[in-house]
């Protein structure tokens, strides 16, 4: 058995209770990993509230898309890293609040990469990269960034400022200094959005929309269409004819490799974590749900 949060009904934060799960040996193309620090996502609220069916969840599993830690069994035909090794688990079945969790997803953790940075990359990495991808963004263009300061949003704007894209990044307008820091020229969300664009870099090329949170028209107008435009969230992508990277989304290992590499070459800095023991989820929860948390969220598992 081994130690987790488990979710033991759907509802408030206090549904997620300490307690013990099987650890089953690793299946075909699978590994286990002793998990050191499991990441907390903004889904991870609607999923535990039982407002997200399009995830794989009962009461009695363990939420969680992404962790780090070290490989403890390995199952057939995996050969590219053995007992012993350090990982980052990207989990789309979840589990990752847990001291030991199966994954078929993972990338070395480089040593220049801490354990926390590691846990706190797979889900936002593995997003970022794979939609500036997925958007062709190319030296030269604007992008513009809805979130820029979020977890994937932060990791977005330094991959196409390193592309040599111009990033325009929206943000609270209190934020415009960290994200200039990022190297991209801040504008302030909400009803202001489309003017405030047009003044400093008149329009863009694409859009990712890291947020989820409104800016769509505002996006289809700036571009003069849909087809270079990606929400990760929004409600209205189908209405508006805009693509969503939504939960049944194909995900790249290479996506979450290449963003790996960027932070162990110290090209992409994390925004600012806080990490506290495993069992104190439902408290990290309440927090991220009053709004009263603005940093990444870990769980210190071992
Ligand atoms: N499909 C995928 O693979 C995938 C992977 C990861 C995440 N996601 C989804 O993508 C979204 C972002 O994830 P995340 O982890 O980056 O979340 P996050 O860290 O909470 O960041 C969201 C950001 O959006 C900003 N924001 C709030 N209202 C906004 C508005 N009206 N316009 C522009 N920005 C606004 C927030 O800024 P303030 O702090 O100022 O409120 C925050 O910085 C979530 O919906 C998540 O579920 C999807």
């Amino acid at each position: 058995m081994s130690h987790a949060v488990v979710l033991t009904a759907f509802g408030p934060p206090s549904v997620l209770q300490p307690g013990e799960v099987e650890v089953a040996a690793p299946g075909p193309g699978q590994i286990r990993v002793a998990v050191r620090f499991a990441g907390v996502g903004p889904t991870d609220l609607p999923i535990r509230a039982g407002f997200l069916k399009a995830f794989p969840v009962d009461v009695g599993s363990v939420l969680g898309f992404e962790a780090a830690g070290v490989v403890d069994a390995v199952g057939d035909g995996v050969t590219d890293v053995a007992p012993g090794d350090e990982v980052a688990v990207f989990l789309p079945g979840l589990g990752g609040y847990a001291e030991h969790v199966l994954a078929n997803f993972w990338v070395t953790k480089p040593n220049a990469v801490s354990w926390a940075d590691a846990a706190a990359l797979p889900a936002s990495g593995e997003a970022a990269a794979r939609t500036l991808a997925e958007l062709e963004v190319k030296a030269g263009e604007t992008l513009l960034v809805l979130g820029g300061l979020g977890s994937v949003g932060t990791i977005a704007v330094q991959l196409a400022v390193a592309r040599g894209a111009r990033v325009v990044a929206a943000v609270r307008s209190t934020d415009f200094a960290a994200v200039e820091k990022l190297g991209a020229i801040p504008v302030a969300y909400g009803p202001e959005l489309l003017e405030q664009v047009r003044t400093v870099v008149g329009t863009v090329d694409a859009v990712l929309d890291a947020a989820g949170k409104g800016g769509l028209d505002e996006a289809i107008t700036l571009v003069g269409g849909t087809a270079r435009i990606i929400t990760l969230s929004d409600h209205r992508a189908g209405e508006l004819g805009v693509r969503l990277s939504g939960p049944d989304v194909e995900r790249i290992p290479e996506a979450l490799a290449e963003a790996m590499n960027a932070l162990a070459s110290g090209a992409l800095t994390l925004r600012p974590q806080v990490s506290v023991p495993l069992d104190q989820a439902a408290e990290i929860h309440t927090q991220l749900e009053a709004g009263t948390l603005r940093s990444k969220a870990l769980l210190a598992v071992r």
